[in-house]
């Protein structure tokens, strides 16, 4: 009997979808679960009168959700002596301690609420028998505080099936007959984060323009413009409470959260969000926009104190009825550094003035119960890092580099301040080296590793992520708040178990598609952080070696085609939802993607006398004017609704700002009526920018007679033929034939005809091995024959073929194409020492995941010294001795653990010595290191490459990595031995001979 319960629960619990959070929602009816909704009949729901009114208004949505879920209306009131019905099993709401109905019940029935006393944003729900005089039973749902019992109602919501997206991405509910709930309920603690909020940022010309068009009738609020009022707002607070969120950093650059609409902080407080302004914004005022309204004076502490102080003392009182995270300290005017050859007094000098307006307006004699933030952003780590202390109870909000890696995470001498910890994050940013706001760019892996080392490390008390414009970051917001609400709940490998929950419940897939669709989140998300696409450019992946450019755009394509399939079979209800959070993503990114590789082709193939390079410069016009296409198409999707959401320029940037207007990359066409200097035939061998015969500067050092091409074939390149390209030098069509002088040689094909309509033949060079003689060299002669009479040109191509032997008991990974390659999660031992060891996270960075030292507060928080610690054991075997670069790819984290820990690790080859690595450069207090910055560094390319050289003898080797510190992830390793080429994701993985 017991065995069949639980079968049949866990086949019922397979259709909620609530992420996160416990299961109590079943759409069966069992012997003992409790009736929401079944039979045209819902139960009704009870409060009590003097309930929160923010609990009053999130029970109407509680009553909504029913009835969008299965039809039926559920009833709504407050309890009376003649309220409920005496016969019917109510829903009873409240939140202990503030609903005299629940302390009644609790009182009346012994309930225990223990787990709710004292709690933050607690919740239970359970059925209790004889809840009140002449009700049999009821189902309670309790809060802990006014939060607790919102979040009780919306977790079951959820549950029914009422996605936090519905509205906001169109995510449809699907039906029920009916809704039961099990009796024993769900519950939940006190959340992991206390704070957890969004922040709004950079708000234009995205969210702006379209919030402008939805919310206003044209003009915004009168004194800023802003479209960000109260209808605007109570859409975002409902979104975040459904989210469990609590807190909100309000947009900013153009608006003024409490001048905007005057309802605008009273609405948040009715709802129950807690407001703060950004980390620029001291004391609840919008700056720079309210300063310059209202502010007397510059903006400068040193010589405005007193009107500075007035201007605070007005946003104290106008926010003093509300409930609020304070931000305290003070940024320069636009978000720049305060000025002035003192800062670290005047701040300060700040800080005691702001508390005195807390004792004085908000009339407390201890101002450690205003909950207040001081954030540590850029310059502002630089004066704590040279001595500035602030009281105790104020919260240190560390940051980012506004690129997802924490700078500085609390040390063990800094957890215990009463006020704690918490992180500013992004998802989206504007500045150095480049903005990043148009479209989803963050893997959920990342932000789990950076986040959970401040869930270790005690940074809980606050977390806010930037989110831009919000609406192309939907899933990746959800994670913030879904892993802040409760952080026990993931590890590296159940992460992915969040999207695909997250795509079953938004688009009701089989869990084979939710498979799909996860595969297709991954290969998004990891394909957008590799680099920005704003940073991309036509060159930035390999045009010539390791066939970098074509596996991108293969990859792109075949993500196309799987979002393609599933946005096919979805339900016409159900398309909306999945264009906007993956298809358009997907089809604007691979469109980006493939048309500068298409623009990239064209110029190289110009650059060779090709006339295939007209056809990519085509392409590239056409996927350039098919990206306004598609933002077309999200703008008209339902009528319109999310006109203006994909306004984000993202074609054409010079330098770090947004460009005003997307613009073409460069490409290149050759005359399509004009013949090469040097015949019909060009000869294009990969792995070089040359192409013969006639003169090109790539050929040979001197530039001009130089020889036909060699290529040499390596025995175990993981790349295993070369190809050659035979192409039209012009509009004269020609046949043409391969032959080769030697058996071991094939040629696939080895004749074909070019002309415009088919302007070039790649054909594939492969060796077998087996036949080939050490030594033996081969000729290819590419033959065309054109024109009446017909005229021949031959090019000749020389293949120089490298075979290798290892010994037959050898295992590892085996030099080839002059390096050796492997995923550091490829490792072939893996040594525990103190009880840590280097654990694989899954679907982290570039090419498939990263490796880091774990648990992360192992070995008593320790660091090792070089060659001492866990270590990863990778077999290898090169044929060329001497000097060996080894290349670690690690991901760009920050020295977290501040500049006398900082990052590093060790590399060893066979016995010989330890060699540690600290790939993070300490920079000046509040900076980041030069590295870091510009097109080519840590943050544009993703990647730190952290390099040792070893002296090492032809033959089997093992390199060993060691941690030294924890909260390295090391990505790739790469050593070149001799023949590493030029390209963006580095040689693809050696072959492993296992
Ligand atoms: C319950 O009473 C409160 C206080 O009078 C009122 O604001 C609220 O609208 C009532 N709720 C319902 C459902 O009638
Ligand atoms: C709790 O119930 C008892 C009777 O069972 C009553 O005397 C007491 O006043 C109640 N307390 C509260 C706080 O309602």
């Amino acid at each position: 009997m017991l065995l069949r319960l639980s079968l049949t629960i866990g086949a019922l619990a397979a259709l909620v979808h609530g992420i996160g959070q416990d299961t109590c929602v079943t759409f069966q009816s069992s012997s003992s679960s409790f009736t929401v909704a079944s039979n045209g009949k819902a139960a009704p729901i009870i409060l009590s009168s003097d309930e929160w009114p923010g609990v009053q208004r999130a029970a109407q949505d509680f009553a909504a959700d029913i009835q969008k879920v299965t039809g039926i209306k559920a009833t709504v009131a407050n309890f009376t002596s003649s309220t409920p019905a005496r016969s019917s099993l109510p829903i009873i709401v409240g939140t202990l301690g503030k609903s005299t109905l629940i302390d009644q019940i609790v009182n009346s029935t012994k309930l225990d609420v223990s787990s709710l006393e004292n709690q933050w944003e607690a919740f239970k729900t359970q059925v209790v028998a004889n809840p009140l005089p002449g009700i049999a039973k009821a189902y309670v749902m309790i809060g802990a505080d006014k939060r607790g019992t919102i979040f009780a109602m919306y977790d079951h919501s959820e549950q029914f099936g009422v996605s936090p997206w519905y509205w906001w991405a169109d995510v449809p509910t699907t039906h029920q007959s009916s809704l039961f709930v099990a009796p024993s309920g769900c519950s939940h603690g006190s959340p992991t984060v206390k704070y957890r909020a969004i922040f709004l940022n950079d708000e234009q010309p995205a969210l702006q323009n379209w919030a402008a068009e939805k919310f206003t009738n044209g003009t915004g609020a009168a004194l800023t413009g802003s479209p960000f009022n109260t209808m605007f707002y109570s859409k975002l607070f409902e979104l975040l409470l459904r989210m469990k969120a609590n807190h909100l950093w309000p947009a900013q650059w153009s608006s003024a959260f409490g001048v905007d609409d005057p309802l605008n902080q009273f609405t948040a407080d009715y709802y129950g969000i807690i407001m703060g302004t950004s980390h620029e914004e001291p004391m609840m005022r919008s700056i720079p926009v309210e300063w310059n309204l209202f502010g007397q004076g510059p903006w400068d502490f040193n010589v405005n104190s007193q009107n500075i102080t007035n201007f605070w003392i007005n946003g104290t009182i106008r926010s003093a009825p509300f409930e609020n995270l304070w931000t305290v300290g003070m940024r320069g005017n636009g978000d720049e550094p305060i000025t002035g050859s003192a800062p670290i007094a005047l701040l300060e000098a700040i800080i005691a003035n702001q508390t005195q307006i807390f004792q004085d307006v908000l009339n407390v004699t201890d101002p450690s119960i205003v909950p207040q933030v001081w954030a540590l952003y850029k310059e502002v780590e630089g004066y704590y890092d040279e001595g500035l202390r602030v009281p105790d109870y104020i919260s240190l909000l560390w940051s980012d580099d506004n690129w997802g890696n924490v700078r500085r995470y609390p040390l063990p001498s800094e957890r215990n301040r009463t006020g704690g910890a918490g992180v500013y994050y992004h998802y989206d940013y504007v500045g150095d080296p480049r903005d990043y706001k148009w479209i989803t760019s963050t893997q959920i892996p990342k932000v789990f590793e950076q986040m959970s080392i401040a869930v270790d490390r005690d940074a809980t008390r606050v977390w806010v992520v930037n989110v831009g414009d919000m609406k192309p970051y939907e899933r990746e917001i959800e994670f913030f708040l879904t892993y802040a609400w409760n952080s026990s709940l993931w590890n590296p490998d159940n992460l992915d178990t969040f999207v695909s929950s997250w795509a079953q419940r938004e688009f009701d897939l089989s869990k084979g598609d939710a498979g799909t669709v996860t595969e297709i989140v991954t290969n998004l998300t990891r394909f957008n952080a590799r680099r920005k696409p704003e940073l991309l450019n036509s060159s930035t992946f390999s045009l010539i070696n390791y066939r970098e450019a074509d596996n991108v755009l293969a990859a792109w394509t075949t993500l196309q085609d799987a979002s393609t399939a599933i946005y096919n079979k979805l339900p016409e209800g159900t398309q909306p939802a999945f264009f906007q959070l993956v298809h358009h993503p997907v089809l604007a990114s691979a469109n980006l993607g493939t048309m500068l590789i298409a623009a990239g082709q064209s110029v190289l193939r110009a650059s060779q006398a090709r006339l295939s390079a007209n056809a990519f410069a085509d392409e590239a016009e056409t996927l350039f004017e098919r990206d306004f296409d598609l933002e077309t198409e999200y703008h008209t999707l339902l009528d319109g609704k999310w006109d203006h959401m994909m306004d984000q320029t993202h074609l054409g940037y010079a330098y770090w700002q947004q460009p005003m207007h997307n613009s073409m990359p460069q490409i290149s066409r050759v005359q399509k009526n004009k013949q090469a200097l040097p015949g019909v035939m060009r000869i294009s061998p990969e792995g070089t920018l040359a192409a013969w015969p006639g003169d090109n500067q790539f050929q040979c050092a001197q530039m001009f007679s130089c020889p036909p091409p060699t290529i040499t074939m390596d025995q175990f390149d993981p790349i295993p033929n070369k190809f050659i390209d035979v192409g039209a030098g012009g509009p004269a069509p020609f046949t043409w034939t391969a032959e080769v002088n030697a058996s071991w040689l094939t040629v696939t094909p080895s004749h074909g005809s070019i002309s415009p309509n088919n302007t070039e033949d790649r054909v594939f060079l492969e060796v077998n091995w087996n036949e080939f003689e050490a030594g033996a060299q081969a000729t290819v002669n590419f033959t065309a024959v054109s024109g009446n009479p017909p005229t021949t040109l031959l090019v000749q191509a020389f293949i120089v073929p490298n075979k290798t032997e290892v010994p037959a008991d050898f295992k590892g990974f085996v030099e080839g194409g002059g390096a050796i390659a492997f995923e550091a999660e490829h490792a072939t031992r893996n040594n525990t020492v103190a009880g840590m060891f280097w654990r694989v996270m899954p679907g982290l960075g570039k090419t498939l995941s990263g490796v880091t030292p774990w648990p992360r507060l192992g070995n008593n928080e320790n660091n090792f010294t070089a060659g001492t610690g866990p270590s990863l054991e990778y077999d290898f075997y090169n044929f060329n001795g001497g000097n060996l670069t080894v290349t670690a790819l690690v991901s760009p984290s920050g020295n977290g653990l501040g500049a006398d820990r900082p990052l590093g690790f060790a590399m060893q080859v066979d016995e010989g010595a330890p060699q540690s690595n600290y790939f993070f450069p300490n920079a000046a207090p509040g900076a980041e290191p030069a590295a870091w910055d510009g097109l080519n560094g840590f943050v544009a390319n993703s990647i730190i490459s952290a390099q040792n050289a070893f002296e090492v003898e032809a033959g089997a080797h093992t390199l060993k990595l060691f941690m030294i510190e924890p909260a390295v992830v090391v990505q790739k390793i790469v050593i070149d031995t001799g023949g590493v080429k030029a390209s963006y994701l580095g040689p693809p993985e050696s072959v492993l001979i296992s």
